[in-house]
């Protein structure tokens, strides 16, 4: 991410000014001697640490939300990270601004005596998604309906060059979550329901993160969330996952040894609880399998007040805090919390009942990312990347992506692909022409919304786009004013935006009132309807199915519209295939590979054109 003029000298000598001011007699080399590149990064880390009282280590564990601190704040309580929750942004809401905020914060760190940079983290999981003009790729199911890991790579490395360009050197992404029951919010930030997609779809860890840390445009990878999630009973968000220790191990902790081998720099830990017990205070899951018998040698960051849940009590106390950190979490997530947190487990080492080897561990394994990355030689935005949020050639990428992620499910006498040139098509539905409903959560505001929220092309306008000048396309979004001339009508419906918690579908998972009737509207001209369906998961639409002619699987392709557009007309033949076994219905939830359940279409289903 950070590629300015080299910066070691110019910082390695101010630091020596101030350290000399505050520190007297000190010669320059010894006292900045991990600021020098040239040492191994164990030396640098060993060297800082060394330094460092017990607020300075305490202050790099902290990691509070950006709203909730001063510029003076990080300075004088030596904060060691901050995020930007989902739809947390500068006003306004553009990349410079947002480069502007991260140069001010880290500015900020480097003003403390130590001169130790910040480690900035957002929620970049489908493109940078807060920052409007950003890219925004599929979300990751449809990705996993692509079964092309190279593919991933390069979305993670396009997001990676689009968040550097905003300063931020941290990603809390991918999510490696096995999701098995598609109740679950969260399906759509699944890879698929089997853990050898997530794991093969790691890649995005290299994407993100570059074959090393520390080369241009290289951000911190997470691989969360630890461990279990997407297990929960009922699809419960933030529940329990009630599996044996060797089903746990079998369907969910593979993705996380990918994404290890692969060298990701962080693992944030799951909300959820495995067998009643939280895993943010699992000791046996976070010492003892992720980092002794893994061998995770980054960070463990804990998710969002997560810390809180460990009692099933509202905040936290001093034994959540004193149990997770003992449990092996490194970082706190604290959005708003963050003195108490700092006061609380300052008091919790000083009476011993958190080992200063555990303080001086976390600090080892957060400070030595640091290092990797380069922060210390180059702590603010490199701005030459500036120009590739949204660019042309990631939009080109996301628009291949999108291609590759429908999945044909049906597609009775060839009606697809539609005609090019000389064609009628009417368009209808809530999601033709809609940026956001398209896009669906974690887009530009946690939960998402409808509506034009950032630049990009619709389906309906890429339906129109490759129609070209000599097709008829027309569009009303309930349907009324078709009639028996068209072609085919295309019905864009499905789910609208949320995300985690808000997401999960206890009742009934089929299409609302609204889809049902703009589809009904569209049966009575006697034209063949295509239902294109956007959505976060499979839903329940085996009554609906023999009436309609074709169905697309588009899942939440963000912002290229054309590249459904591009399946649609056959410039792509579709190749997608399932990466969640669909349900013939909502009873038979969770539904997954070999259960022996009869789905409506199994996992791996998947349509092509033969013309
Ligand atoms: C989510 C995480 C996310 C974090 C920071 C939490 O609520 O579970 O996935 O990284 O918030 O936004
Ligand atoms: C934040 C999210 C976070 C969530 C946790 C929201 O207010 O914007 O980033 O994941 O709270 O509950």
């Amino acid at each position: 991410m950070h590629r300015s003029p080299p910066r070691s000298l110019v910082l390695g000598l101010m630091a020596a000014l101030v350290l000399s001011g505050t520190g007297g007699s000190a010669t320059a080399e010894p006292t900045i001697s991990y600021l020098d590149d040239r040492r191994p990064v164990h030396d640098r880390v060993e060297r800082l640490l060394a330094r460092m009282s017990l607020d300075e280590k305490i202050g790099q564990m902290t990691q509070p939300e950006r709203q909730n601190v001063t510029s003076e704040d990080i300075t004088r309580y030596r904060l060691g990270s901050l995020l930007s929750g989902g739809g947390s942004v500068p006003t306004p809401n553009t990349p410079e601004s947002w480069a502007d905020m991260y140069d001010g914060f880290q500015r900020a760190a480097l003003a403390a005596p130590l001169r130790i940079p910040l480690i900035y983290g957002v929620d970049a999981v489908h493109g940078h998604n807060n920052v409007v003009g950003a890219t925004i790729f599929p979300h990751n199911i449809g990705l996993g309906a692509t079964r092309d890991p190279e593919l991933v790579r390069r979305i993670g490395a396009a997001t990676a060059e689009e968040v550097s360009g905003t300063g931020v050197d941290w990603n809390f992404a991918p999510c490696l979550c096995v999701a098995r029951n598609d109740r679950w919010g969260r399906t759509y930030e699944s890879f698929g329901e089997i853990p050898e997609l997530p794991s093969q779809m790691s890649t995005v860890v290299t994407g993100l993160q570059g074959r090393r840390l520390g080369g241009p445009a290289s951000v911190l990878a997470t691989a969360k969330h630890y461990v279990g999630d997407g297990g929960t009973t009922g699809g419960k968000d933030q529940g329990d996952t009630q599996l044996s220790e060797a089903e746990l191990r079998k369907i969910h902790l593979p993705p996380f040894q990918a994404a290890i081998r692969r060298g990701a720099g962080s693992v944030m830990i799951t909300y959820s609880s495995w067998n009643g017990v939280k895993v943010h205070g699992h000791d046996h899951l976070i010492n003892g399998v992720l980092k002794r018998e893994l061998g995770f040698s980054g960070f463990v960051i804990s998710d969002y007040n997560g810390i809180d849940q460990i009692d099933g009590q509202p905040g936290f106390t001093p034994a959540e805090v004193r149990t997770a950190i003992n449990a092996g979490i490194d970082m706190v997530m604290v959005p708003s919390e963050w003195r108490r947190f700092i006061e609380t487990l300052k008091a919790e080492v000083e009476a011993g009942r958190v080992p200063m080897a555990r303080i001086d561990d976390a600090n080892r394994r957060i400070l030595t990312k640091k290092v990797e990355l380069g922060l210390f030689e180059r702590p603010l935005t490199d701005r030459r990347y500036l120009r590739t949020v949204g660019s042309a050639q990631h939009r080109a990428l996301a628009r291949e992506a999108v291609a590759e992620s429908q999945v044909l499910l049906k597609n009775q006498r060839n009606v697809l692909p539609l005609d090019r040139g000389n064609g009628k098509i009417f368009v209808a539905g809530k999601n033709a022409d809609d940026i956001g409903n398209q896009s669906g959560g974690w887009t530009i505001t946690w939960q998402g919304s409808s509506g034009p929220i950032t630049p990009g092309t619709t389906i309906l306008e890429g339906i129109e786009q490759t129609a070209g000048k000599s097709g008829t396309v027309t569009y009303s979004r309930d349907g009324s004013g078709i009639d028996g001339s068209y072609e085919a009508a295309v019905a864009v419906v499905g789910e609208t935006p949320y995300a985690e918690f808000f997401g999960d579908r206890p009742g009934a998972m089929g299409l609302d009132a609204e889809d049902l009737a703009t589809i009904e509207r569209l049966r009575a001209s006697g034209v063949p309807v295509i239902v294109v369906l956007v959505s976060g998961r499979p839903l329940d639409i085996s009554a609906e199915l023999p009436k309609w002619n074709a169905l697309l699987a588009s899942w939440l392709p963000g912002t290229e519209g054309r590249g459904v557009a591009d399946v649609l007309f056959g410039i792509r033949k579709p190749t997608g295939k399932l990466p969640v076994t669909w349900m013939n219905s909502v009873s038979q939830q969770p539904i997954n590979r070999g259960d022996g359940q009869d789905p409506l279409f199994p996992f791996g289903y998947g349509l092509t054109y033969r013309r």
